[in-house]
């Protein structure tokens, strides 16, 4: 009678109860009235005496183990149905949202996309600069007062000084060193300057800058591209004009103002009444910079330019704080689509 018991319990293991048809036939097999449990259950009678409460006990347990087995098994195939019934595959999917880009990499992406399509190509350079490139080289001798026009953040590195760029002009010298003319290239990235953070002036800011060197490059060629940028950033009908200025890596030279986008140059606060908004600086490459980066300047000439990104995204959505780009709310920042 135990072996029986045992060899019951090891049974009931063994199965698996997956749907409610093998419950059924599990309780009618075991549990019903004339089921094997109910058999055993009458075959304590013919037990000895001593031996009735041992075997007894034995038989409740299983009982109790087949009945668990039916409640666990039950449990089991409801959970399962409530999550198939609440399913509904033909239900239209939830919304998505959906990140923007920023309105600062929709304008760089679309300054470098128009001057590819005139065949310039794009490089970069490193954040972290020394005096070389970021002054030296660019014709700014040390203790020169053009440095202070760029108040910089100076890194201090072992024996060497290191500043964090303070224009993409560095990169000019790094393209004219590595490379022989005709170059004609634009190099976009993150400059830093050492300013209070204000609606009008941050600590770091963007630049896109444009360098092209050949032979007979002539100062109507640097016109002529600023002047298809601006119609191609700003519409057909935008005007530019250059002012006398002064860069020390470029002679002469000049900052070029566009025809006011906001009021069609009839003269508004964001233009103050002018009709013009600066949007770069630019020039005639000086020949110091040219041979200081290994480029004869007997043979070559060219021009450079360089922009702050900002401002051009300033005019384009009209935006009037710069602290507005790195503040990451998302409430300015879903505004941009591309195309806007
Ligand atoms: N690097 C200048 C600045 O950050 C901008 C600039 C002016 C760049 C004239 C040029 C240039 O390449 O020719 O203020």
């Amino acid at each position: 009678m135990i072996d029986k018991i045992k060899q019951l319990q090891a049974e009931f293991q063994a199965i698996e109860l997956t749907s409610a048809d093998a419950i059924e036939q599990f309780r009618t097999h075991y549990l019903g009235s004339k089921g094997t449990i109910k058999a055993l259950f009458q075959a304590l009678k013919s037990v000895p005496n001593e031996q009735k409460k041992e075997v007894g006990a034995m038989m409740n347990q299983l009982r109790s183990v087949a009945e668990e087995k039916i409640i666990q098994a039950k449990e089991r195939l409801s959970s399962i149905s409530t999550v198939v019934d609440r399913l509904d595959l033909t239900r239209p999917g939830g919304p998505e949202t959906i990140g923007s880009r920023h309105p600062l990499s929709l304008v760089r992406s679309e300054i470098i996309e128009l001057f590819e399509r005139i065949g310039f190509s794009i490089s970069e350079g490193p954040e972290i600069e020394d005096d070389w490139h970021n002054f030296s080289a660019l014709n700014f001798p040390p203790e020169h007062p053009a440095r202070d026009m760029q108040d910089t953040f100076f890194i201090e590195k072992g024996e060497q000084e290191m500043a964090l760029r303070t224009h993409t002009s560095s990169v000019q010298v790094r393209v004219m060193e590595n490379s022989t003319p005709p170059i004609r290239t634009i190099s976009p990235g993150r400059v830093y300057r050492n300013e209070a953070i204000s609606a009008r002036a941050h600590c770091f800011f963007h630049q896109v800058e444009g360098l092209y060197i050949d032979k007979n490059v002539s100062f109507a060629d640097l016109k002529q591209t600023l002047l298809y940028f601006a119609k191609e950033m700003f519409g057909e009908k935008a005007q530019i004009r250059l002012r006398p200025s002064y860069f020390p890596f470029t002679e002469p030279s000049a900052e070029v103002d566009i025809s006011c986008t906001i009021c069609n140059s009839k003269g508004c606060n964001v233009c103050k009444y002018s009709g013009w908004l600066e949007i770069l600086g630019c020039g005639m490459v000086d020949p110091n910079v040219l041979e200081a980066s290994g480029i004869d300047a007997n043979v070559y000439s060219g021009f450079a330019f360089g922009m702050g990104i900002e401002r051009i995204a300033q005019l384009k959505y009209k935006v009037n704080d710069l602290r507005l780009y790195s503040e990451n709310d998302v409430r300015f920042l879903k505004q941009f689509t591309p195309g806007m």
